[in-house]
């Protein structure tokens, strides 16, 4: 797998998506539709909480997860990443969608999902077949594929890890989209190889037992702080992002 990578070069292939893609950028990636809008700047601000992490300590892959589905998982990490290539050009940014189940970051970035990481964890294609790079940015893309019969047990396959291994040697940040954390044990796996996780809970959905049991769940994976998705502009002391709706 190695040599493949190497063979990839600096993942970012001639191919851009723009041209075979069926579908329009969802307008809720906002860094992308709407650079100067309030809603991107928070995340411009997330970016720069991780910058900050960073000083203290390497956060390469960052994994976002939740308590349950729908409470802005996809949205966050995308517009995260987006982020993250506008900030530091120099830097190679990567967008994984490891969430196999519904992994929906293809739809939201209007671009084809396959082949992806289901496709590469059942031997059906390699690594350089999968990394794209996404319009004109400097942001590279895996998506998540077809939904695998045993999701899990992917996710928790040595050639998952070994996956993770190598995009650490090639990537400066990696942002990967998680499964909701209480229903499947899949996060939980992960997020103990990711440098941090992001807790996203959705203001005034998720319930406070919810997010505890989340963090149980999680097993002493390395969670940074919570990101709080759709919230008015109020309290909190953690690492957080306010977007309206
Ligand atoms: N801050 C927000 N404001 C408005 N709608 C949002 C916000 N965050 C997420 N959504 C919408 O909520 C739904 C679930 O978000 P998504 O990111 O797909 O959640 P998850 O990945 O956690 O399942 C989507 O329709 C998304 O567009
Ligand atoms: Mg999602």
């Amino acid at each position: 797998m190695e040599q493949q990578m190497e063979r990839a070069g600096n993942f970012l292939p001639r191919v851009d998506d723009a041209a075979g893609s069926p579908n329009a950028v969802d307008r809720r990636v906002v860094s992308l539709t709407a650079p100067a809008s309030g809603a991107a700047e928070q995340y411009r601000s997330l970016y720069y909480r991780l910058e900050r992490m960073r000083e203290l300590r390497p956060l390469r892959v960052v994994g976002v997860t939740s308590a349950m589905p729908g409470e802005g998982k996809t949205v966050t990490t995308v517009n995260l990443a987006l982020a993250a290539a506008r900030a530091n050009p120099e830097r190679r940014i990567l967008l994984i969608d490891a969430d196999l189940r519904r992994g929906q970051v293809a739809e939201v970035l209007g671009i084809k999902g396959r082949p992806g990481l289901s496709e590469l964890l059942n031997g059906e294609c390699e690594v350089r077949e999968l990394v794209r790079r996404f319009h004109s940015t400097r942001m590279a893309v895996i998506t998540a594929g077809s939904t695998p019969e045993e999701p899990t047990q992917a996710l928790a396959s040595g050639k998952m890890k070994q996956f993770l291994k190598v995009v650490r040697e090639h990537f400066d940040e990696v942002y990967m989209d998680l499964p909701p954390t209480l229903p499947f044990a899949d996060s939980a796996i992960l997020g103990h190889q990711t440098d941090g996780l992001l807790m996203v809970v959705r203001a005034n959905v998720t319930p406070a037992g919810a997010v505890n049991q989340a963090v149980e769940q999680l097993g002493g994976a390395p969670i940074l702080g919570c990101v709080l998705n759709g919230a008015e502009m109020s309290d909190t002391p953690y690492l957080k992002n306010y977007v309206r709706k």
